[in-house]
């Protein structure tokens, strides 16, 4: 049987490197976005930070990719359906980054484009560039995964709240649109930091390469997982899947 394919969208970040490490327990090869050579390096010091096998290295392919821009990943399942690239079955995305703490009436309109440009957008970019790919795949058991945040329900950080209630409503979108397709749709809402392992051993906070068992998870759970949002909202959410489903019956 040949090893099924992740393609990675934001794989160099906190959730990206456990998004990655997730996928290779799992059994999967994976095809990870990096911005640039530097961005690529990070995500294998990262990952050495718990596992250090040549074997799993080889598993990952990177390809350079500006996730931020409308035709950044399209170009890269271009590459895909022309062989140069493995195909892919699962994806998983994960771009983000900005994190201002600016009051509402204070966000200006920079602010307020970079949270919505980076933190939803370039998610919304990387839906619309695979779906269609995998649907036409017509692989039975593909996956789309998005890691969203708790700061769009808490509403304390103006900016990062906006555009994490940007990505709910994709998710509900989505889930719907994707109902009765090959593609499993689900939602991973964080209410824990995560971060890379060195740096959450640092801070306290919940290691990338422990998080990795809820994608883990997800990947194995089959048809009783769709259409939902997973919830992680304690460390005990990590080692067993907890979910609600994303479409109501209005
Ligand atoms: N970490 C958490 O605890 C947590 C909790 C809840 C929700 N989330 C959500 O998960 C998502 C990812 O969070 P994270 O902590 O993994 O963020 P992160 O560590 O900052 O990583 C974000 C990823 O996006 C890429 N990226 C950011 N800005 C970019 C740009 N301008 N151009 C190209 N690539 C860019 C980064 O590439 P580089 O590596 O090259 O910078 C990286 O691959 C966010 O939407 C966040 O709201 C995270």
């Amino acid at each position: 049987m040949t090893t099924e394919t992740v393609f990675i969208i934001g794989a160099t970040g906190n959730i990206g490197t456990s998004a990655v490490q997730g996928a290779l327990n799992a059994g999967y090869n994976v095809l990870a976005t990096v911005r640039n050579a530097s961005s690529a390096a990070k995500l294998f010091k990262n990952l050495s930070q718990t596992d250090d096998s040549d074997v799993n290295k080889q598993r990952i392919t990177t390809v350079e990719v500006d996730c931020v821009s409308e035709n950044g990943v399209k170009d890269v399942v271009k590459k895909v359906e022309k062989g140069e690239l493995p195909a892919f079955q699962h994806v998983y995305a994960c771009v983000g980054g900005p994190y201002s703490p600016t009051p509402l009436l204070q966000v200006d309109t920079k602010t307020l484009h970079e949270h919505m440009t980076i933190n939803f957008e370039s998610n919304f970019f990387a839906y619309r560039a695979t779906i269609p790919y995998l649907l036409t795949q017509s692989h039975a058991t593909s996956t789309w995964s998005i890691c969203t945040g708790s700061q769009g329900s808490l509403g304390i950080f103006a900016a990062p709240a906006m555009s994490q209630g940007a990505l709910f409503s994709l998710c509900v979108s989505a889930a719907r649109e994707l109902q009765d397709t090959n593609v499993r749709f689900n939602e991973i809402y964080l209410a824990l930091r995560v971060e890379t392992d060195r740096s959450a051993v640092e801070h306290g906070v919940v290691r990338a390469s422990e998080f990795a068992n809820v994608y883990v998870e997800v990947l194995r759970a089959g048809e009783r997982v769709r259409g939902k949002r997973v919830l992680v909202e304690t460390r005990e959410d990590i080692k067993g899947l907890r979910w609600v489903d994303k479409v109501g019956d209005a």
